[in-house]
């Protein structure tokens, strides 16, 4: 008897699996909310460390409830000797990423599963900004500098990465970008992050599943990869490479989303910071924001009818370049602000856990007769 098909869904487009409270995507108009709160008014007047305590907790902190929130981030941003190790270890022999994924697991496996309750998640948003800052350090050969208490997240971050106190417009950009990337629904990270959760295994290894998700050219390594596409472009003819990549079934970096069919509105937001720092900004960070402004222009006119538009990865590697940020940092830092949503979707999910385990329609013949080794 053969099995009626059923409709399968590519790319598992249009499932819904869940419900959810922490994060509206409204794709057709090109708006984003965290917990209801537009993400225009959280850029613009919150924190990274308010939005991680409105991810965990689903409301607003109080003056003394932030507080003591930013006293469990700042206790938690110190990792093991044994992680500052690893990561001199692997640098310059691995990827960023891949020493990120290495370097949390390792830190799981050091905590150990059993240690795990509610106030991991903080561990862990804390955590994943001190390894990201200690990969760049270290790559940039000034090894591991440890936190400094009396900073706040962005400004402790920044200054692990460089061993200097930052500027205050850095870190108002980079506290932005934090918060712009913190959490967008069940994008493949998180998803790959609940998949982990969902058959009841440890916080740590559902987190490191999603940095190992994140990094594909297709999610969140497409930060990197439009940057590297917009250095090379600089005085191409950018209407012939979007035809030539088009015609031969390839992506342009930075455009296109399976949910937002307009424009991404931290896009809009990151354009709008690049724009404003043209002044200050070098040759290159210039010569950047030239070519990507063309190379929208010429997506508009051939691709916007399609529903494909600038996404959150487009404008943000020039902004990371006006903040001496090297690209292979992009996507590491991408997963240091995406934490506090991996964490919220780990901790709603467990609410009402129940193990995912989709279907495949088979395809193949059953009934084979096996046949002995001489006889094939
Ligand atoms: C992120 O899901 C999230 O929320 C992710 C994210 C988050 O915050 O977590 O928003 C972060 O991952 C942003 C996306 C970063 N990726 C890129 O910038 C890579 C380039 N973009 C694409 O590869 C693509 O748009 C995806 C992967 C983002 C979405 O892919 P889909 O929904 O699977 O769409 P598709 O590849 O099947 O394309 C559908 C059509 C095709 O045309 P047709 O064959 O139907 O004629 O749209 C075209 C594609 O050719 N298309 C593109 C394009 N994106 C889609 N054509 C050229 N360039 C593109 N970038």
């Amino acid at each position: 008897m053969v099995d009626v098909k059923p409709e399968i869904r590519s790319g598992l487009e249009g499932v819904y699996f869940m419900e959810s409270a922490i994060c509206k995507v409204d794709g057709a108009n090109g708006r984003l909310y965290y917990y209801g709160y537009p993400i225009e008014e959280l850029a613009s007047k919150s924190n990274f460390e308010e939005v991680s305590y409105l991810l965990m907790n689903g409301k607003l902190p109080t003056r003394s409830e932030l507080e003591s929130f930013r006293e469990r981030m700042r206790d938690a941003r110190y990792i093991p000797d044994e992680v500052a190790n690893l990561i001199i270890e692997l640098s310059g022999r691995s990827t960023p990423m891949h020493i990120l994924s290495t370097a949390m697991d390792m830190i799981g496996a050091l905590k150990g599963e059993r240690s795990e309750s509610n106030s991991t998640y903080i561990d862990i948003i804390s955590e994943l900004s001190s390894v990201v800052a200690a990969i760049g350090s270290i790559s940039a050969k000034k090894g591991y500098i440890p936190p400094k208490d009396s900073l706040g997240h962005i400004e402790n971050f920044l200054y692990m990465l460089s061993g200097e106190i930052p500027d205050k417009e850095s870190v108002e950009i980079m506290d932005k970008m934090f918060i712009l990337h913190a959490e967008h629904s069940s994008n493949a990270s998180t998803f790959s992050a609940i998949v982990t959760a969902s058959t009841l295994s440890d916080i740590y290894s559902s987190i490191v599943s999603a940095i190992n998700t994140l990094k594909g050219p297709l999610h969140g390594g497409a930060d990197e990869m439009a940057l590297r596409m917009l250095a090379d472009l600089r005085g191409k003819n950018i209407p012939k490479y979007v035809d030539d990549t088009i015609a031969s079934g390839g992506r342009i970096m930075g455009f296109g989303h399976r949910v937002y069919k307009s424009y991404d509105p931290r896009a809009t937001i990151i354009k709008g910071i690049l724009e404003s720092v043209q002044s200050r900004a070098s040759e290159e960070v210039r010569e950047l924001t030239k070519t990507v402004l063309s190379l929208e222009g010429v997506m508009t006119d051939k691709l916007s009818s399609k529903g494909i538009w600038p996404n959150v990865d487009l404008f943000t590697g020039p902004v990371y370049r006006y903040l001496g940020i090297p690209p292979d940092l992009f996507t590491p830092i991408f997963a240091a602000s995406r934490a506090p949503g991996w964490c919220s979707h780990i901790q709603e999910y467990w609410k009402s856990n129940r193990l995912l385990r989709p279907t495949v329609f088979y395809t193949g013949e059953v009934g084979k007769k096996y046949i002995e080794m001489d006889k094939r």
